[in-house]
């Protein structure tokens, strides 16, 4: 059910020059979602009736990341003139006229606010009958910050930006978290009047309230105790910081339901990320995208899942896997690469210095050691043996190989696709697989082996192959 009486404005127009990117602010990525993405799902949980997203710095990329991410939500522009209350102006002007409820200002720069604090923002506000409420929390280093600024009594008297703060103001340690809900008759009331009058010479939002203050709508500001709720993105170094929190979360959240992480510190799993109980997570791993484990699996050590699912009770060991499939009770590793389109069958194996892409392996077959099999199909309870490569390209176009239930292949195969191997063959050790081999048979392609007696001893002389051959022919004298 969508409140009617919400609004979301969403801010997102800065150029975060302190990123040094060619990429937004906003696009940079936390926890495998662009930051601009946490914070309109958070919004998303007020289900409000608007939602409005403010863009102008790279304006088509941000807005394309809104459209896909929130397809219902009205992408505002800014114009030329700058700060954070320009932007909730243009914002506010695109809401529907009669909109007369709560407008919520969101930071897309501040993606760790949680539902919990945001409703309790929303209720303090609509229960309060407040012109415009402020979140704040005590920062350990408010540097940058704009510092909320209080009378004797404690009561609010305004926002001053660490830019025009006076010394003592600097010492404050409560910041604004830029995040606040207005009462939109007042916020429209007081909009024009905010001017660039200031140190950085941009509108202000945070000059909002005082003015509502005047005109009697009521201040409030809800404090809250975790500053990482409200922690902004800035630089680089906030991102990995809030990054290396907000991993912090995730693990303790997935050990809370059951699941070992040895490392937390060098486990990086995320949001979106699905752990079944008793699953084992060792260290060294990444848990990327929508990746899936399933429960009692072992993953790890140093692997690097990709939207990848993993079965019940399944050994992934120092794998990179890209979109792959890994059946229940199936062992992939140590060392193996899987590349989108693998899917490997329950109890099957993928084994040591293996690649595999575009490959559907079955139940219980086996790719045991250093090959590499792609576009091909293998059926049930197959071996494939050591060191067998599909040669699935002619240089021009991609051929498929199949292999059928049964098979037991010989080490230093080539299967050169389009090629069959039907159910229950064998092919001998270097065959090279050229031509379909029917259910059944032995296929075996070599060059007879020919031995020229004395070759070292006469064509290598003296050195120790010569020597060693000719002790082993005194030896055998
Ligand atoms: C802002 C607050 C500061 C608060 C801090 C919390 C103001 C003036 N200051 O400072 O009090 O402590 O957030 O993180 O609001 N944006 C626009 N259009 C603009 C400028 C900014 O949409 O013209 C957007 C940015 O993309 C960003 C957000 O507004 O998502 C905040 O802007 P930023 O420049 O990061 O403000 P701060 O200096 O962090
Ligand atoms: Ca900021």
């Amino acid at each position: 059910m969508t409140d009617q009486r919400i609004a979301v404005v969403v801010l997102a127009a800065g150029q975060g020059t302190r990123m040094k990117s060619a990429t937004p602010k906003v696009l940079h990525r936390l926890a495998g979602l662009p930051l601009i993405a946490h914070v309109l799902r958070t919004a998303s949980s007020l289900e409000p009736a608007h939602v409005a997203v403010v863009v102008r710095h790279e304006r088509d990329r941000v807005a394309a990341e809104v459209v896909e991410r929130a397809p219902d939500a009205l992408v505002v522009d800014q114009d030329e003139v700058p700060g954070t209350g320009r932007a909730v102006e243009v914002a506010v002007r695109a809401l529907p006229a009669d909109f007369d409820g709560a407008v919520v200002v969101l930071s897309g720069d501040v993606p760790l606010l949680d539902v919990v604090s945001l409703r309790a923002l929303v209720d303090a506000h609509v229960g309060g009958g407040n012109g415009a409420t402020f979140v704040s929390a005590i920062a350990p280093d408010p540097t940058g910050l704009g510092r909320i600024v209080r009378d004797e009594a404690g009561a609010f008297v305004g926002v001053v930006e660490h830019k025009d703060a006076t010394p003592e103001q600097l010492t404050i340690t409560e910041a604004n978290a830029g995040i606040y809900a207005f009462d939109v008759t007042h916020l429209r009331a007081v909009l024009p009047s905010l001017t660039t009058a200031n140190a950085q010479g941009e509108k202000y939002i945070t000059d909002a309230p005082a003015l509502i203050g005047e005109r009697g709508g009521r201040i409030d500001v809800v404090t809250l105790t975790d500053p990482w709720l409200v922690a902004g993105i800035n630089d680089r170094a906030q991102l990995s910081d809030a990054a290396r929190e907000l991993n912090a979360r995730i693990v303790r959240r997935h050990q809370v339901a059951g699941v070992t992480v040895q490392d937390p510190a060098t486990t990086w799993i995320d949001l979106d990320v699905t752990i079944e109980p008793d699953a084992e997570v060792l260290p060294g791993t990444q848990l990327v995208g929508a990746t899936a484990i399933a429960a009692g699996a072992v993953v790890g050590p140093d692997t690097t899942l990709r939207d990848t699912e993993v079965g019940a009770g399944a050994t992934v060991n120092r794998v990179d896997a890209t979109l792959a499939v890994i059946g229940a009770g199936a062992s992939v590793g140590p060392f193996a690469y899987l590349r989108p389109g693998t899917i490997l069958g329950d109890q099957g194996k993928i084994g040591t210095f293996v690649e595999t892409k575009n490959a559907r392996i079955g139940r219980g077959s086996k790719v045991p050691h250093l090959s590499y099999i792609g576009d091909a199909e293998v059926g049930e309870d197959s071996n494939i043996g050591a060191n067998t490569i599909t040669a699935n390209y002619d240089g021009v176009a991609k051929h498929r190989t199949e292999v059928g239930s049964n098979v037991r292949t010989g080490s230093h195969n080539v299967f050169v696709a389009p090629v069959r191997i039907g159910d229950g063959a064998y092919t001998g050790a270097g065959t090279t697989v050229r031509k379909d081999v029917p259910a059944g048979s032995l296929a075996i392609s070599y060059a007879p082996q020919r031995n020229t007696d004395g070759w070292v001893e006469e064509h290598r002389p003296g050195t120790p192959a010569a020597e060693a051959a000719r002790r082993a022919r005194g030896e055998q004298i």
